[in-house]
């Protein structure tokens, strides 16, 4: 038998959870403040920048979301970004990712205030987090921690194994992971014999980016299985990089997708709003 972490139930235990305290520091003239801005109307990147506003007014936090023409230059961004920078009433600033082209990501993520980089993707912050230093914590890593410790599972001592290295998930991830004393091996593109070091570990964490890429092979008895993954399908239905069905039933815990590691995100984000607001008070 398996258990299906439910990523929804946990998000909104957050959420509850955050209210109450945003309840309080709003009554004492401490609202978190969130600057949220989007370049051009990508679909995917409107639904995401709503989600998070919608979190936003549940939870209590304030919301400022900039809509921003396509062809905006990247002074012109950074511009915007520099003024969010210097107003004491925003607690964080979130640019919404892909940006057209023209737009050097790097660049804009290097103009956030270090203080106010919620989604914790300033290389400064990324270095605090691997010596334990930062207030923030990258939201999709800090996201699967939860899940994992709000289901009572140990992570401590466990074998991690991690499929993919990317600066948002695999590599963070390693880090939250060693400091909850896991032993943790990285997967990617380039691996060897994958299907043999996933079979070693107690803990599955997928984010390879191709759908239902991983089947009953991949997976030891007993695994609990974490899907980063989310992909369209043809006939419109939503899966993840793990073959949820062939899966399941070698597995002791495992995440659905959609409402699994989704929802976590967000919530993520905001307790880092929170925490930003806390870490200005005097
Ligand atoms: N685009 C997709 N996911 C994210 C995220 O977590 N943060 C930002 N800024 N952009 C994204």
């Amino acid at each position: 038998m398996y258990t299906i972490i439910d990523g929804k139930k946990i998000s909104t235990q957050i959420k509850d959870e955050l209210k109450q305290e945003v309840a309080l520091l709003t009554e004492q003239g401490n609202r978190p403040n969130l600057a949220v801005i989007q370049v051009g109307n990508d679909s995917a990147s409107s639904v995401y920048v709503n989600n998070k506003a919608k979190a936003c007014e549940y939870i209590g936090i304030g919301s400022e979301v900039f809509r921003l023409d396509r062809d905006i230059s990247q002074e012109g961004l950074i511009d915007l970004i520099d003024e969010l920078n210097a107003r004491n009433d925003i607690d964080g600033i979130l640019v919404q990712l892909p940006l057209p082209d023209h737009i050097d990501e790097k660049s804009i993520i290097n103009a956030i205030s270090l203080d106010k980089d919620v989604d914790c993707f300033h290389p400064a912050n990324v270095g605090k987090l691997v010596s334990g230093e930062g207030i923030f914590k990258p939201c999709t890593p800090a996201g699967i921690i939860q899940l994992l410790k709000r289901n009572n599972i140990t992570i401590d001592s466990k074998r991690c194994v991690i499929i993919g290295r990317s600066t948002i998930v695999g590599k963070p991830m390693m880090n939250l992971m060693l400091d909850e004393n896991a032993t943790v091996t990285i997967c990617h593109s380039h691996t060897k014999d994958l299907e043999k070091i996933t079979s070693t570990a107690d803990i599955l964490i997928v984010a390879i980016g191709k759908p239902k890429y991983i089947t009953a092979n991949y997976v030891k008895e007993g695994a609990v299985v974490i899907d980063v993954g989310i992909h369209r399908m043809e006939n419109k239905k939503l899966c993840g990089d793990v073959d949820f069905e062939g899966v399941k039933d070698k597995c002791t815990a495992i995440t659905p997708v959609p409402g699994g590691v989704g929802p976590m995100t967000i919530a993520m984000l905001m307790k880092n709003c929170v925490e930003s607001r806390k870490s200005r008070l005097t």
